[in-house]
């Protein structure tokens, strides 16, 4: 299952007052923990997705509201077929198993990207999780799936000139993220020390955090230290104080 029913103590290091909103999350390293393990990638992709599950669940019973993920990139269609495959069948198989703790735990699901270009099986299955999280108002988990943040901003920036002016607001309610407030912290591990074209137009004032340890060992505990680092930070807006 994507979310387990397990509540975590938050810890009381953890300002609950001045939590992250919005946390997203690169899961990169999954091909390397797969290779120090001398494990096909695709084991390093079913690690990483067993970490989506741990660390959504610990979001959303410390209270965070929106956590989202890169899943698939728009650059990642050039990976062997079969690594391709494999994600999106593992993305298949948690999206059936979730099904049943969205509705027990009132979650909502929200995929962002071109799913039109998405296996005829997996597009049901989202169609199955929009439905559900229209019933809720709770946590929401965003994936990001045949997502490139470039693409998203020609996108709604064609789709707003249609519809009259181009301004910020237009704009931005035509990104396939609309009425998501943007991301407060920007998580990306395996010590790579860029955004790959995640989220370009709404990272605009986010707070990154970078570490070299790989996603399918970025657990509970390494998403408190984020957070901690988070809020010692004084974010300005391009204020002063
Ligand atoms: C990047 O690591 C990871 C991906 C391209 C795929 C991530 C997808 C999943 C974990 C599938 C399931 C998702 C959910 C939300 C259930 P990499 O392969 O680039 O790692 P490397 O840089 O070490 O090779």
């Amino acid at each position: 299952m994507i979310f387990s029913n397990r509540k975590k103590q938050p810890s009381g290091e953890v300002d609950l007052t001045r939590l992250p909103r919005h946390i997203a999350v690169i899961m990169d390293g999954n091909g390397r923990w797969a290779a120090k393990r001398a494990l096909p990638r695709g084991a390093g992709h079913a690690a990483g997705a067993e970490t989506f599950r741990r660390v959504a669940t610990y979001c959303k019973d410390l209270g965070i509201d929106y956590l989202t993920a890169y899943a698939f990139s728009t650059e990642n269609w050039k990976r062997p077929a079969q690594e391709v495959d494999g994600i999106l069948n593992l993305l298949d198989k948690y999206l059936r198993e979730s099904i049943e703790s969205m509705e027990r735990d009132h979650i909502r699901m929200r995929f962002l990207g071109d799913c039109s270009a998405l296996p005829e099986k997996l597009r049901a299955f989202i169609a199955r999780t929009d439905e559900i999280s229209a019933r809720y108002t709770g946590f929401q988990a965003n994936i990001c799936v045949n997502y490139g943040g470039r693409d998203e901003i020609v996108r709604a920036a064609n789709l707003a000139a249609a519809a009259g002016e181009v301004t910020k607001e237009n704009l931005e309610a035509h990104l396939w993220s609309a009425g998501i407030p943007d991301p407060d912290l920007i998580i990306r591990p395996s010590g790579e020390l860029r955004l790959s074209n995640f989220l370009l137009w709404q990272s605009a004032y986010t707070e990154l955090y970078f570490t070299d340890t790989l996603w399918p060992d970025f657990g509970p505990k390494e998403m408190e230290l984020a957070i901690l680092d988070y809020q010692r930070r004084n974010r300005r807006f391009g204020e002063i104080s």
